[in-house]
């Protein structure tokens, strides 16, 4: 990060930042792309659903979501599908895979419990959460400003990018890559919460400093928060 390219890196980081108030966001809408002038091929085939279809078929984005807290089993899912855990013959296993195997994603957890809010983080422990701190609901509320629906949900997933060792290994194009290996993380986080019956939204809206500040990132390997996904028992029962 002290060469040119991990400052220039960081300074366009930084021109992508919302602050606490939250960014513009203009009025846009979308079509999908289309190539009518070649022939059209009908496939006609509905996929052979196992578990996994079912999720990905099932999935949508789900805001309103019941008071109803998740329980510590519910959370250790989540952990063990974001861990590295030891395979046959000693191979590694990740289900979010890492440019260059850098993993240069972390995973923190703000999970209501008791009426509070508790901070975790996803350690390199097996099944184990590392459990930070509490943190209060106005601080949740500041990060989440322009998104308010986010602090009713059970639980927030949040995922940071380490630039650093990306930016180092292959220059700005890392930045890339510390993205691509975020935007897989927050689906699996969404097929994850599919998987034990939650509702959940990635949500990109929020002010990047208050975060930064509830979860005690460091600027010094160029963490940064990226992306998030509110979890919680959907309000119109699932
Ligand atoms: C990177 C990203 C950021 C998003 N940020 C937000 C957000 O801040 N607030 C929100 O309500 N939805 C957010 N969404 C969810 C989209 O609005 C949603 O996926 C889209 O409307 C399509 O609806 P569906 O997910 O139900 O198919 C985000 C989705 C992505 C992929």
């Amino acid at each position: 990060m002290r060469s040119d390219f991990g400052r220039s890196v960081k300074h366009f980081h930084k021109s992508t930042c919302w602050g606490r108030g939250g960014g513009a966001v203009a009025s846009v809408s979308s079509v999908a792309k289309s190539y009518p002038r070649f022939d059209l091929v009908e496939l006609g085939i509905v996929p052979e659903c196992g578990e996994l279809g079912r999720c990905l078929s099932a999935r949508r984005s789900e805001r309103a979501f019941r008071e109803e807290e998740i329980t510590d089993g519910q959370i250790g899912a989540f952990v063990y599908f974001f861990q590295t855990r030891s395979g046959s013959e000693g191979k590694l296993l990740r289900v979010v895979p890492s440019a260059g195997g850098l993993v240069s994603s972390e995973v923190y957890l703000i999970w209501r419990r008791n009426g509070e809010h508790r901070l975790g983080h996803v350690g390199p422990v097996p099944r184990v959460l590392e459990s930070m701190w509490s943190v209060s609901r106005s601080s949740v509320e500041e990060s989440f400003r322009s998104e308010s629906w986010v602090v009713n949900a059970a639980m927030i997933i949040v995922v940071t990018g380490r630039l650093g060792p990306a930016l180092r290994r292959y220059g700005s194009r890392g930045y890339r890559f510390v993205l691509l290996e975020a935007g897989a993380s927050a689906m699996v986080a969404t097929l994850v919460a599919l998987d034990e019956g939650l509702g959940s939204c990635m949500v990109g809206g929020f002010s990047d400093a208050a975060l930064m500040k509830l979860l005690d990132l460091s600027s010094e390997e160029g963490e940064v928060p990226l992306v998030a996904v509110a979890v919680g028992w959907p309000e119109s029962g699932g």
